[in-house]
């Protein structure tokens, strides 16, 4: 059976918020500095998680699960959940990835890849130490670097490198992270400024797509390449280097016709989109303490599904959205 919506969308791939919390506080996350709503009794444990899990895999045939934040590292006993994960991947077969800042990575990315992860993607806004600071309140941009360059070693091909760019902050660093990435084995990609409750978002600090992109051809050639069906970056081969360059276009030229994806926060609320209020939230906490079967499950997810909006508001109207947060849902 599979999860398709009103506009014959196929979603086979969920995005797993593992908490709430981190270690940093991003300009564009967290500025205000929150703190986190969870407590042990109201987040989703790993047996739950696994559950889901299973559930996704076996009835509803998603094919892929990333974990995120807040920073997912930072959850007790991660790892040991990566492993238990594996165990349902080589039953069903799925890949899994992880979206981190990388900084709870050093050392211990063989671990990593050993435990199952597929993918990695590593946030880094900056290379330079006083302009990551500005952006995450930590000073570890050459830490971050020494994580990547490992992350390669260990045999993530490519490290997906994921930059938010905003006007005034580090729009100037464009050209650095090519310079500096190109001979790597990396996908350098560059992230439009997405509005969510309270995060300063204005217009003036959007740099769009076709801007990064002119910027970028100023000094390099780049290609086209295909990306896959449901991708939400713009992928380019840059001549002559190894590394790509991606442009995730979410506020200019939205992907929301290709979605595939659906998501659970930490508390183990379902949602349609990253942007959604969440009007028809299903809770899997609260259905798991009311035994739910595994059948009565998927037919909640079928109802909601036929909720989900063909494509999110425009920039301004997600702006004025307060209830919604990146910190409980991570991208
Ligand atoms: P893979 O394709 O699995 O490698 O991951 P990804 O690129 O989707 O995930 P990642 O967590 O690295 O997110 C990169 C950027 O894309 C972040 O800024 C996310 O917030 C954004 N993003 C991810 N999914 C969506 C989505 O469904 N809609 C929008 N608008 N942006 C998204
Ligand atoms: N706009 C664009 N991307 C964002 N991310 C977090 N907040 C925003 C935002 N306001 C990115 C993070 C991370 C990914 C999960 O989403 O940098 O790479």
């Amino acid at each position: 059976m599979k999860l398709i919506d009103r506009y014959n969308r196929v979603h086979n791939y969920l995005r797993i918020s593992l908490t709430d919390k981190c270690n940093y506080n991003c300009i564009y996350c967290n500025p205000n500095r929150l703190d986190s709503k969870l407590t042990k009794k109201n987040i989703l444990s790993f047996e739950e998680i696994l559950r889901v899990i299973e559930i996704f895999a076996k009835e509803l045939e998603f094919k892929k699960f990333r974990f995120t934040g807040g920073e997912p590292l930072v959850r007790r006993d991660v790892f040991s959940f990566f492993r238990e994960v594996q165990k349902l991947k080589n039953i069903y077969g799925f890949s899994t990835g992880i979206t981190t800042n990388g900084s709870l990575l050093k050392g211990r990315t063989d671990e990593l890849k050993a435990s199952g992860i597929d993918s990695l993607n590593i946030s880094l806004d900056s290379l330079d130490k006083y302009n990551f600071h500005t952006i995450t309140k930590n000073d570890e941009s050459e830490r971050i670097l020494s994580v990547i360059d490992e992350s390669i070693r260990s045999g993530y091909s490519p490290v997906k490198v994921n930059a938010v760019i905003i006007k005034g902050i580090n729009d100037l660093e464009i050209i650095n992270f090519v310079d500096h990435f190109k001979d790597m084995n990396v996908n350098i990609r560059f992230i439009e400024f997405m509005p969510f409750g309270s995060n300063g978002w204005e217009r003036n600090g959007l740099i769009n797509y076709k801007e990064m992109k002119n910027i970028i051809e100023g000094k390099y050639s780049i290609s086209a390449l295909s990306s896959y069906k449901n991708s939400v970056a713009k992928d380019f081969q840059l001549k002559e280097h190894t590394a790509k360059i991606s442009f995730v276009s979410s506020m200019s030229e939205h992907f929301c016709y290709s979605c595939n994806r659906v998501r659970i926060s930490s508390m183990g609320k379902f949602r349609l989109c990253l942007f959604s209020e969440g009007k028809h939230e299903i809770n899997f906490k609260e259905l798991f303490q009311k035994n739910y079967s595994d059948e009565e499950i998927v037919d909640e997810l079928m109802e909601a599904i036929q909720h989900k909006w063909e494509k999110h508001p425009e920039p301004e109207e997600l702006s004025e959205m307060m209830s919604n947060n990146m910190m409980s849902i991570g991208g």
